[in-house]
């Protein structure tokens, strides 16, 4: 059986995954956590943690609420920063066989660009996933991936400053997300990944106040899964580029929905904290799937279900 998927056909490099199965961002922390748990290097690529010019400590506590089949998180883009992120985590990934791919963030659009060069030609990073959808940051974040052509200027930005693969990730706290992903795919992005968080809150009716430290948050898991996967089948009818999708996805049944609505790879999320073990278990139920299909090349599903 085949599984390998090119996340970026038109770019110098490539962005060639031995598997359709990624991690989500903010979930796998840099993968280095979770590599104790099972062989991290069997899945098709890791994102890590969004990532910024200078260290962050993340929005005030509590930041995580769970609701009705989702979780609600205003983490803020707490991270080491990008030196630290190049000092100590870019050397063991070049250890590794599984593509690293790390997500940025910034509050303007030099930030990005900034960003983007100092990763350009770092050993152990496969490619950069630009953040431009986080709802849980003042400045910067969802702002700009909310209209086409903020999106298409931090696009541009960024593929002016690397030669790597460029992911964009949109956010669905948009009114016309197939607008926003074609102004992305024409400013020069290799591969769109799609969804991020949708903005939510909770209210304590004991404190009367919101229960989050940051009053809103981003609502991931479950919940989401059908937002999510009308909003790939919509923008796989938009735009030629591959399209990673990503919100609920929990089980292999989850992910072959989105390959079949038209996206190359999936991304696994909120879903790790339940079961760290997750991206596997969905990698190797897609694996069964096509066994039992007769199916010999992923190619076959991607897209399957399009009307
Ligand atoms: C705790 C937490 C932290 C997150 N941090 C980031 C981040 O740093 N950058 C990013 O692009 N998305 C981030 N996300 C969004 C996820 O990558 C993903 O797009 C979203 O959770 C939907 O997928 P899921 O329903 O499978 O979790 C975060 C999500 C959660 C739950």
């Amino acid at each position: 059986m085949n599984l390998s998927v090119q996340l970026a056909p038109k770019n110098k490099h490539g962005l060639l995954l031995a598997n359709p199965v990624m991690t989500a961002s903010g979930t796998f922390g840099y993968g280095t956590e979770y590599s104790h748990i099972f062989d991290i290097q069997k899945l098709g690529a890791i994102v890590c943690k969004g990532t910024t010019l200078e260290p962050r400590d993340g929005n005030p506590q509590p930041r995580l609420a769970e609701t009705s089949c989702g979780l609600l998180n205003s983490i803020g883009l707490q991270n080491i920063g990008v030196k630290a992120l190049i000092k100590e985590k870019t050397p063991i990934w070049a250890s590794w066989r599984v593509p690293v791919i790390v997500n940025i963030a910034g509050e303007t659009i030099d930030d990005y660009a900034r960003l983007a060069s100092q990763l350009d030609g770092v050993a152990g990073i496969s490619g950069l996933e630009v953040n431009i959808s986080c709802p849980n940051i003042k400045a910067g974040g969802a702002e700009f991936g909310a209209n086409p052509d903020s999106a298409a200027e931090v696009t541009a930005a960024v593929r002016k400053a690397t030669s790597l693969p460029v992911l964009v990730k949109l956010t669905p706290n948009t009114s016309d997300i197939a607008k926003v992903a074609l102004a992305v795919a024409k400013a020069g992005a290799d591969a769109i990944s799609l969804i991020n968080t949708l903005k939510g809150m909770v209210i304590d009716i004991t404190q009367r106040r919101p229960l989050l430290g940051n009053i809103t948050g981003g609502l991931s898991g479950p919940a989401v899964k059908p937002v999510a996967l009308y909003m790939v089948y919509e923008v796989a009818g938009t735009v030629d580029i591959p399209i990673i999708g990503c919100g609920g996805i929990t089980t292999a049944s989850d992910a072959l929905e989105f390959i079949m609505a038209g996206a190359s790879a999936i991304q696994v999320g909120s879903a790790s904290f339940t079961n760290p073990h997750a991206p596997l278990d969905v990698l190797e139920g897609i694996e069964q799937f096509m066994e039992k299909e007769g199916i010999k090349d992923i190619a076959e599903l991607i897209g399957a279900a399009r009307i």
